[in-house]
């Protein structure tokens, strides 16, 4: 167990539904500590399962702190939001995409829990991503359109400046 080699978005798998965690067992908590190890690794903000090619319904989320989701699904949003977004299976790119500003989020723990999650902000466009891994879509699919890299430059900018 350790790192888990991320798919890039050529691959069919990560087009495909993934299935529902019914099994809440050492498997499962191998999968979620190698997403963990491979998004810190990687220092993502996120990763889905699917990217590690395992189509099951499970995603690690690394925002302030790293989130463990096995079976989510939103239940509640609003607002809107515009802004940056990339993904590790689409490595040098990023995209303009609209998500909603605050999100609910229902799923279940490692050991099969029910856990409760708001998210605002950059949680939120972080979850709405990790959750349409688990449906086969990519933020490529949802996007206004790539950003240039003049706007990327001025990004650079303002994180430089905060
Ligand atoms: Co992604």
């Amino acid at each position: 167990m350790g790192l888990r080699t991320i798919l890039h978005d050529s691959d069919p798998t990560l087009r495909k539904q993934s299935r529902e965690v019914t099994n809440f067992d050492r498997r499962l908590h191998d999968l979620l500590d190698d997403l963990a190890e491979t998004v810190a690794h990687a220092n993502g903000a996120g990763l889905a399962a699917p990217q590690a090619g395992i189509l099951r319904r499970v995603c690690v989320i690394n925002v302030d702190g790293l989130i463990e989701l096995v079976n989510p699904r939103i239940t509640a949003s609003d607002g809107t939001q515009e802004g940056a977004e990339g993904c590790l299976s689409i490595p040098g790119r990023t995209g303009l995409v609209k998500r909603p500003n605050r999100v609910i989020v229902e799923a279940q723990n490692r050991h099969g829990k029910s856990v409760v999650l708001e998210g605002e902000g950059f949680l939120a466009r972080a979850l709405c991503h990790e959750l349409d891994h688990l449906n086969g879509v990519l933020y490529t699919d949802v996007m206004e359109r790539f950003m240039t890299l003049e706007e990327l430059a001025e990004l650079d900018k303002e994180d430089e400046e905060e």
